[in-house]
C-alpha cells in the first residue's frame, strides 16, 4: 500500500526559537495520536534543518528541504547541495514549488537536474506541478501537468521513480484560501496516476504517493483526503501551528 503523508511546507517563516518550538510541539503530539500509516514530514528553512533532524531523530517525523542546487559542489555562493541535505540525514526535499517557478524561473529542464540530484543522495522528492489559474480557465491544466511530470520526472527508471512523492499543487489554489474543490483535486489526481501508469506500470502507479496542496487546512483536509487518489497533502500556512497541523494530520 502507497503511504500517506502530510508534510508541511514552511516556506521562509519563523525565528529558530519559534522553528524549533514548533517542531517540538509537532512531536510532543504526535506522542499521543496513532499515526495509522501516515508519515509525517517537515520542511523547515536551510538553517534550521539540523536542529529538526536532531528532534526528529527521537520521533516519527521525517524531514525535507525546500529546495536544492543541481550540481554536486563547488562554487555555487550561497546554495545548497543535495550531499548536504544527505549529510543532515534529510529524507525528503520539495522540489519544483510553483513559487520557485515563480520567482526563480525555474523551469521543467532545470527541475530534471535538481530531482536527479537528490535521488543520488537517496532522498525523496516531493516533485510539485500544477496549472495557473488562466491555465486552467482555457482548459489546459492537464496538458500543463502531463508536460511537467514528462519533462522532469518521465526520463527516472521505475525503481528510482518509486522514490518520488507528487503534490499537485494548482498554482490558484496556493495561499489564497481558495483550495481546489475535492472532485477537482480527485480528478487531477487520477489522471496523474493515469499518466504514471502508462509511463511505468499499474503497480508504480498505485505505490506512488500524490499530495494535494494550495489551501489546504484543518477544515477541508477530511474531504479532500477522502478522495480515492489524495494520499495526502503539502500543507504551507497551515502548517505554522501546531494545533492545525496536528488536526490535519488525524483528517484521514
Ligand atoms: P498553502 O501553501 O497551504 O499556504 O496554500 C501550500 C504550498 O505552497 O505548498
Amino acid at each position: 500500500m502507497r503511504k500517506k503523508i502530510v508534510a508541511g511546507n514552511w516556506k521562509m517563516n519563523k525565528s529558530f526559537f519559534e522553528a524549533e518550538e514548533l517542531i517540538a510541539d509537532i512531536a510532543e503530539a504526535l506522542e499521543e495520536i496513532d499515526l495509522n500509516n501516515t508519515e509525517v514530514v517537515v520542511c523547515p528553512p536551510f538553517v534550521y534543518l539540523e536542529m529538526a533532524t536532531d528532534i526528529a531523530e527521537e520521533c516519527d517525523i521525517k524531514v525535507g528541504g525546500q529546495n536544492v542546487n543541481d550540481n554536486e559542489s563547488g562554487a555555487y555562493t550561497g546554495e545548497i547541495s543535495a550531499s548536504m541535505l544527505a549529510s543532515l540525514e534529510v529524507d525528503y526535499c520539495i522540489i519544483g514549488h510553483s513559487e520557485r517557478r515563480k520567482y526563480f524561473s525555474e523551469n521543467n529542464a532545470f527541475l530534471k537536474r535538481k530531482v536527479d540530484a537528490v535521488l543520488n543522495h537517496d532522498i525523496r522528492p516531493i516533485f510539485c506541478c500544477g496549472e495557473l489559474l488562466a491555465e486552467r480557465e482555457a482548459g489546459h491544466h492537464f496538458d500543463i501537468v502531463r508536460i511537467q511530470l514528462e519533462e522532469s520526472l518521465f526520463h527516472l527508471s521505475s525503481e528510482q521513480f518509486r522514490q518520488v512523492v507528487v503534490a499537485y499543487e494548482p498554482v490558484w489554489a496556493i495561499g489564497t484560501g481558495v483550495n481546489a474543490s475535492p472532485e477537482q483535486a480527485q480528478e487531477m489526481h487520477a489522471f496523474i496516476r493515469q499518466l504514471i501508469a502508462g509511463k511505468y506500470d499499474i503497480a508504480v502507479a498505485n505505490e506512488t504517493s500524490i499530495l494535494y496542496g494550495g489551501s489546504c487546512n484543518a477544515k477541508n483536509a477530511e474531504e479532500l483526503f477522502a478522495q480515492k487518489d489524495v494520499d495526502g497533502g503539502l500543507i504551507g500556512g497551515a502548517s505554522l501551528k501546531s494545533e492545525e497541523f496536528i488536526q490535519i494530520i488525524q483528517s484521514f
